[in-house]
């Protein structure tokens, strides 16, 4: 990868990662490290989450859809972006553990079989995505296998969040806004996997 400003690879990985280290420490302190922080704490890294995980897995749509210096910039660093995510998603289960030690009753009630089933899914395609994210972890799967093993978590993950955000919105409508920027990664996807309407048109032309 040719690093072409301060901001790239694994530097940008550090950064995004300590500050949101850093951020949820401070939200925790907010509440005294009291069982209300670190509840403030999992919304938190929950969104944070939602945005490194958004930014990934539409990288490669959006430097093909609108080829600039940007977004050329985030397709190049989409692996590092998407180990961030992992990042701010391994802060969202330390502080689910913490959570479940602190208040076993209020945990139990805001959990679900349900929510270990398909959230247990979500953190092994989380690991399973992150351990390839590796130039030789990578390799050693095979292009197909990586290929395949990115789309399927990439989905998977995209609907646990819908269904994360969703259930939540019959209690806090607003929640409904979520959803909005995985509906956009969708869309941008498949816009830009269509094949181009001018390839035909300049073949019927010849
Ligand atoms: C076994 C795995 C998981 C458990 C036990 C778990 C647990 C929780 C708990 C207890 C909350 C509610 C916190 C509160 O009300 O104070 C929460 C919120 C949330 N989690 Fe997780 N989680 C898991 C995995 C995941 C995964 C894999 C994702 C996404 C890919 C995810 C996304 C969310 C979202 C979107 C929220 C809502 C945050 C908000 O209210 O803004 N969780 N989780």
């Amino acid at each position: 990868m040719q690093r072409q400003n301060w901001f790239e690879g694994w530097r940008l990985f550090a950064l995004l990662s300590l500050t949101l280290l850093a951020l949820s420490i401070w939200i925790a302190g907010m509440r005294g490290f009291e069982v209300e922080g670190v509840r403030m704490v999992i919304r938190f890294t929950a969104r944070t989450s939602l945005l490194l995980f958004c930014l990934a897995f539409s990288a490669a749509a959006l430097a093909r859809l609108w080829p600039n210096a940007a977004t050329r910039w985030l397709r190049r660093n989409r692996r590092y972006v998407g180990v961030s995510f992992a990042a701010s998603h391994a802060i969202h289960a330390a502080a689910i553990l913490a959570f479940a030690v602190m208040d076993p009753e209020g945990y139990a009630a805001a959990t679900s079989i349900a929510s270990y089933i398909f959230g247990g899914i979500g953190y092994a395609f989380i690991i399973a995505l992150t351990a390839t994210s590796f130039d030789r972890t990578a390799a050693a799967i095979g292009a197909r296998a990586w290929r395949r093993l990115h789309l399927i978590g990439g989905y998977y993950l995209l609907l646990q969040f819908m269904v994360s955000f969703g259930k939540r919105i019959p209690d806090m409508p607003l929640y409904a806004l979520f959803l909005v920027p995985l509906l956009a990664v969708f869309a941008l996807r498949m816009i830009a996997m269509a094949p181009r309407a001018e390839a035909p048109a300049r073949a019927a032309q010849n």
